[in-house]
């Protein structure tokens, strides 16, 4: 960048030369001095890398990262699952959202999952075919490169194709996320011959070859969405599918459309927050959140009543979450309402400092979610021109349905989960709702993934994070600790602890709240529980447009690279 400003400036004559500096100085500030990418992979975040150095943008090192998550993450994400990607381009400041979320098949039915006696299955909408949503990802990853990028796919897919042909050593998330999906993964032949070793559980050390996928990859360099969504590669995702009980159709997948989206835009005590609308919650729950809590001054209270303050904020949003969210194309939604101040002040009238909980509370049966491995994933990209991508991507529960369709090496989602199935029945992460996010065909699955851009007068920030229904609690933390001015390394360090109306309890990592705040929140009337493991794998890019500097940060919780050059 220096050199580049000190070349052109030996072309302009001497008099001219103050009122040159005068224009080009604020586009300078405008723009990083760094790229920087954060992922939940080395290999990932540095696909993306090279493909920025190769003179792509942020789009395309999105498109690369995706793809590379896609073969070395095999727990979070993949072409056969879905995400959201939020994109800011820097040239005309185009804010928006790549929505490729899974979608139900058109044979799919409200009360599929529900066996004769009316109860909830949840075996099948976690296992197998029937569990699968149509997937968006391929779409979303050609859309972004058609019309954001500047590479061919050819280029941007490079990396993961080698990465599946060639093969790479698992790691400790993958050898302990197979052991809790063993049971399911086991039972399709697929799924089995490319993730287990001889059937069995694999050992440190295995590597894992996806020969299958880095062809599906190929096709989709080489033919686009046709690569994936007709043709061969159809078929063999229909008849694979349809095999084994599942309901795709060749029109599922020729129907499938990505969407864009215009942001959430919220404001928080001088912060710009942008961040994901519906069928995402993300966006909806953080703001609803962060509105009420803009009317508490949260800096000097003691952190027992600032914590209790925060959780009834989640507490409040998270209930309008289950009472009215779900895809926009199918139902309406008072968001206007529900993200407006004065609703905020509405709700923040009966919060408590005394009291957790509502007015009037109802008991609650549903049990925590058990937390137990890394699934789901996050990347954020700022490229030298100033171009931003946050990106959440999921294929659902670890593994996804821990079902591949033969020949595809494409392991499908279970997103179907995502949906509410029985009133009052909780989903893998204990979420519960009501209509606006039944199953219906076509229709896509109420989603928590919250990719996120802050922004104050100096800073500017890109992050998120997999966790489920945790998703919107830790980047509603990060984002408090970011309005602290605390550093990116911080954002991804919060101590987290979690409320999400139900079930009725504070749920928080081991050292999410000290032993004081815990008997401090008790006495309050909270109920509280302690999970099983840390939860989240933040990925965070922070640039300060003051002194230009560039930072980047992964949690210390999972296994990210975040690399600024
Ligand atoms: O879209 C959603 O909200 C979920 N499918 C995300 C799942 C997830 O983050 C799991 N991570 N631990």
């Amino acid at each position: 960048m220096t050199a580049k400003i000190l070349r052109v400036c030996g072309a302009v004559p001497q008099g001219l030369l103050f009122v040159y500096l005068l224009l080009i100085l604020p586009w300078v500030a405008a723009a990083p001095p760094y790229n920087a990418v954060a992922s939940a992979d080395l290999l990932a975040t540095k696909a993306g890398l090279e493909i920025l150095d190769q003179g792509g943008n942020a789009f395309d090192a999105a498109v690369a990262i995706s793809a590379a998550l896609a073969v070395v993450e095999p727990t979070g994400s993949g072409l056969g699952g879905g995400g959201f990607w939020l994109l800011h381009r820097a040239a005309d400041g185009k804010e928006t959202m790549i929505d490729g979320r899974e979608r139900a098949p058109f044979a799919a039915s409200r009360n599929m999952f529900l066996n004769a006696a009316g109860e909830f299955e949840q075996q099948r909408s976690i296992n197998g075919p029937l569990s699968a949503g149509i997937p968006g990802m391929p779409a979303a990853m050609v859309h972004l490169a058609e019309h954001y990028g500047r590479l061919p796919l050819k280029t941007t897919l490079a990396a993961a194709i080698r990465y599946a042909r060639e093969g790479f050593a698992v790691g400790e998330t993958y050898l302990r996320s197979i052991v809790l999906r063993y049971p399911a993964m086991k039972n399709s032949a697929a799924a089995a011959d490319i993730f287990l070793r001889n059937g069995a559980v694999p050992e440190a050390g295995f590597r894992l070859v996806q020969k299958d996928l880095a062809h599906t990859l190929e096709r989709i360099a080489a033919h686009g969405v046709a690569g994936f969504y007709s043709g061969p590669a159809a078929a063999a995702l229909v008849e694979g599918t349809r095999d084994a009980g599942g309901l795709w159709t060749l029109r599922d997948l020729e129907e499938y459309r990505v969407v864009e989206r215009d942001p959430l835009h919220a404001e928080y005590k001088g912060i710009r927050v942008t961040s994901a609308p519906p069928p995402s919650s993300g966006g909806v729950v953080l703001t609803e959140s962060l509105n009420m809590l803009s009317g508490f001054d949260l800096r000097p209270v003691d952190t027992i009543d600032r914590k209790h303050l925060v959780v009834e904020a989640m507490r409040r949003a998270y209930r309008d979450r289950a009472r009215y969210l779900g895809d926009p194309d199918f139902v309406s939604m008072p968001v206007e309402r529900l993200t407006s101040m004065a609703y905020a002040d509405e709700l923040r009238a009966d919060i408590r400092l005394d009291r957790a909980g509502f007015p009037v509370r109802k008991p609650s049966a549903i049990p925590a979610a058990p937390i137990e491995a890394h699934n789901t994933t996050h990347f954020s990209i700022l490229d030298k021109e100033g171009n931003r991508v946050a990106a959440t991507l999921s294929i659902n529960y670890a593994f996804g349905s821990c079902f591949v369709p033969p020949g595809t090496g494409v392991l499908l989602n279970d997103e179907m989960d995502d949906f509410v199935s029985r009133e009052g029945s909780g989903n893998i992460y204990g979420l519960t709702g009501g209509d606006p996010n039944r199953i219906e065909p076509g229709k896509r699955m109420l989603s928590s993934m919250t990719p996120t851009f802050l922004e104050d007068e100096d800073r500017v920030a890109i992050l998120g994070t997999p966790g489920g229904s945790r998703i919107i609690s830790m980047v509603l933390l990060a984002t408090l600790d970011f309005a602290q001015g605390q550093a990116a390394a911080s954002w991804v360090r919060v101590p987290r602890y979690h409320h999400q109306y139900l079930p009725d309890l504070i749920q928080y990592e081991k050292g999410g709240l000290t032993e004081r705040e815990i008997t401090g929140l008790q006495k309050k009337g909270h109920r509280l529980n302690e999970t099983s493991r840390p939860y989240g794998n933040m990925q965070v890019v922070l640039w300060d447009k003051k002194n230009g500097r560039v930072t980047a940060a992964s949690d210390p919780r999972g296994d990210g690279w975040a690399l600024v050059r």
